[in-house]
């Protein structure tokens, strides 16, 4: 079975996201790392419970990662995800935090890959402050992955969070250079624009949640409805995604990782994050020129095999 982590700052996205790992028979999740983001992280806590509980999943080990970005002041996107980051629908019954695991998630992170190396893809669909940590901690310790997806950075100028910067890389973007710089392991990015331009419309959103009476489409349904009204509203209308239908940005980076003949196309580059600049801290640059001499490059995700990445969404809430 393939091994894989997934850091989350469970949202919306991740949460489906993470319904896509547990519904792939072929998969053993190891554990989940939490970090903030989306929400504060004892939000993330308790929806990672939530969506492991709606899966009959409890079992799978939860870990408490980074409350706080290493250096940018934190930011959640409540407006998008709902103040409780799951679309404020609360379950009255949700897992108590008790059931998280004792050892923090870098440590955990390292200490599970130790165990199987060269055998574990860690998915990260959240800021990298985790993953940051983990290398600060053991610089062995990307060498020992098998493979890194992240959902994050843009490439062309337009961003969802600043002028030029997407939620993940702005949130932590000294995390995401430390993890741009000295992650090693063959890696693959799915950039906003990404992820945008290959966006679900609305009418198979409609049939994936609303055709399947299952209580993983319920759950999936209620969550996001917040998130497709405000995809829908006015003030989105200047996104990239305007008018084409609801991007569940997570899913992308975590169904490569499942199966990786979905990315139909790749371009391998060296990458970096700017830390500086007024507009565009947090954006991803793409070092065409190779100016920077990096010996190791990246995967930036450009083509996607559409029908066969929405089989699996609707697959995964059955
Ligand atoms: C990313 O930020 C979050 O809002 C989503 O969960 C996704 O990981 C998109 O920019
Ligand atoms: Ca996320």
């Amino acid at each position: 079975k393939k091994k894989l982590i997934l850091d989350v700052d469970t949202g919306v996205d991740d949460a489906q996201a993470i319904m896509l790992a547990l519904a792939d028979p072929d998969v053993e999740i190891l554990g989940i790392t939490c970090v903030h983001g989306n929400t504060p992280l004892e939000n993330v806590l308790q929806n990672t419970l939530r969506v492991l509980k709606v899966c009959n999943k409890l079992d799978i080990p939860v870990y408490r990662g980074c409350s706080h970005p290493l250096l940018a002041r934190k930011q959640h996107a409540s407006d998008y995800h709902g103040k409780d980051g799951l679309g404020d629908v609360p379950d009255p019954d949700a897992p108590g935090l008790d059931l998280l695991q004792k050892r923090k998630a870098a440590q955990a992170m390292i200490k599970m890959v130790k165990e199987h190396p060269n055998e574990v893809t860690l998915v990260a669909t959240a800021p990298l402050t985790n993953l940051a940590v983990a290398v600060q901690l053991d610089p062995s310790f990307p060498e020992k992955l098998k493979a890194l997806y992240i959902m994050g950075g843009n490439t062309d100028s337009r961003g969802n969070t600043t002028v030029c910067g997407e939620f993940n890389f702005v949130a932590d973007p000294e995390a995401a250079y430390i993890v741009l710089d000295r992650y090693t392991c063959p890696t693959y990015i799915a950039t906003w624009e990404f992820t945008c331009r290959n966006s679900l419309s609305w009418s198979f959103c409609d049939k994936m949640y609303l055709d399947q009476k299952t209580a993983k489409a319920e759950f999936m349904c209620n969550i996001s409805r917040l998130s497709r009204e405000k995809s829908q509203s006015a003030e989105y209308q200047k996104e990239i995604t305007a008018g084409t239908g609801f991007n569940s940005c997570d899913c992308y980076a975590l169904a490569a990782a499942l199966d990786q003949s979905l990315v139909t196309e790749c371009e391998e580059v060296a990458v970096a994050v700017e830390l500086e600049g007024t507009y565009t801290r947090g954006m991803m640059v793409v070092d065409y020129m190779e100016l920077l001499k990096k010996k190791h490059k990246a995967f930036v995700m450009k083509k996607f095999d559409l029908e066969k990445f929405k089989e699996m969404l609707v697959n995964s809430l059955k």
